[in-house]
């Protein structure tokens, strides 16, 4: 491990006033993404889809790193350049997804684990070699009647700290997203409970392993209540509930936060970040790492046929510069 590389390829993609980009659905989310606008999902509309996003006009303004599927990794544009090779002339930083997914844990219905160790040391050797400079590994927390256990947390945490410290091992960047789910119907306070065990529970076990905090990104969850609650709290509510929570439990260390989206509107989205933006004295950066608040309606106007490109591309841009604003609560 090269704590250099390690803390100079986490302070690119904390870079101010940008965030990353998640462009790195799986299969089969990216299947349910372009059933949504009745485009088949084939590894052309894929591409197709994906190189109108890396090519909108002034990207890198807004986005300092993007994450990639596999598949996105290894593939070429329509004009033969790899899409890693094109993001590095543009100057944003090429990452890749490389947990296998939230699958049933077992003898714990209802919860989920995330898989993907198993050979991922010379997997990650692999991407360092191709200009891969950050990682992401997701775990999966939902709320319900008597969940989250305590193993579901433990073995989801201990299995992003495995993950983050073969990244580091291989001078990657690991972020590590444990993802409180907002399905369901419950209350902020029970989101907050459950986020603060799950943080914590992710550090300790960073401690342990002996992660690197300052070349190490937290991906969390908002504090919020869940999406089916019949009186949601609202935006401040979220913002100071989440930046306690993230007080209390995030070392100062850590070299920076960038939320997911988790089914918030875009308007949630980049109104929740902006108020975290506007408080004083935040230890660490808080940006963002959104997939669907930034890229949802750029799909909805692209409808999978290229006589509506720039116009998807300007609402994409839209979008990134809004979430840009939000990051240093200038929105
Ligand atoms: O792993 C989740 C994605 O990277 C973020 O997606 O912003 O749509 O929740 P989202």
């Amino acid at each position: 491990m090269d704590k250099n590389i390690l803390e100079e390829t986490a302070k690119k993609m904390m870079a101010q006033p940008k965030g990353i980009l998640a462009m790195d659905e799986s299969s089969p989310t990216i299947a349910k993404r372009l059933a949504s606008i009745n485009t088949e999902n084939n590894e052309i509309n894929r591409r197709r889809y994906r190189e109108l996003i890396v090519t909108a006009p002034n990207l890198s303004n807004y986005i300092s790193g993007a994450i990639l599927f596999e598949e996105t990794f290894d593939q070429k544009m329509s004009d033969g350049t790899l899409f890693r090779d094109y993001l590095n002339t543009i100057g944003i930083l090429p990452g890749i997804k490389v947990d296998k997914g939230a699958k049933d844990f077992s003898n714990h219905p209802n919860e989920k684990i995330t898989e993907g160790l198993d050979g991922l040391r010379e997997r990650l050797s692999g991407y360092y070699a191709h200009g891969a400079k950050f990682c992401k590994w997701r775990a999966v927390i939902t709320i319900d009647q008597d969940i989250p256990s305590e193993a579901c947390i433990e073995s989801n945490m201990n299995a992003l700290a495995r993950y983050a410290s073969l990244c580091q091992e291989n001078n990657l960047v690991p972020i590590v997203e444990p993802e409180v789910l907002i399905n369901g119907s419950h209350t902020i306070e029970q989101c907050d409970i459950v986020t603060r065990k799950s943080i914590k529970s992710l550090f300790k076990n960073l401690d342990m392993l002996n992660v690197y905090l300052p070349g190490t990104v937290l991906k969390p969850s908002m504090v919020i209540s869940g999406q089916d609650n019949s009186s949601r709290a609202d935006s401040s509510t979220v913002a100071n509930m989440t930046v306690d929570c993230l007080s209390e439990c995030v070392p100062e260390t850590t070299s920076g936060i960038a939320f997911l989206s988790g089914g918030q509107s875009d308007t949630e989205a980049e109104e929740h970040l902006n108020l975290m933006n506007k408080k004083n004295n935040l230890p660490w950066r808080v940006t963002f790492s959104y997939a669907r608040a930034i890229q949802a309606a750029a799909l909805s106007a692209w409808q999978g046929d290229d006589t509506n490109l720039d116009n998807a591309q300007k609402i994409l841009i839209e979008r990134a510069s809004r979430c840009s604003k939000a990051s240093v609560g200038e929105l």
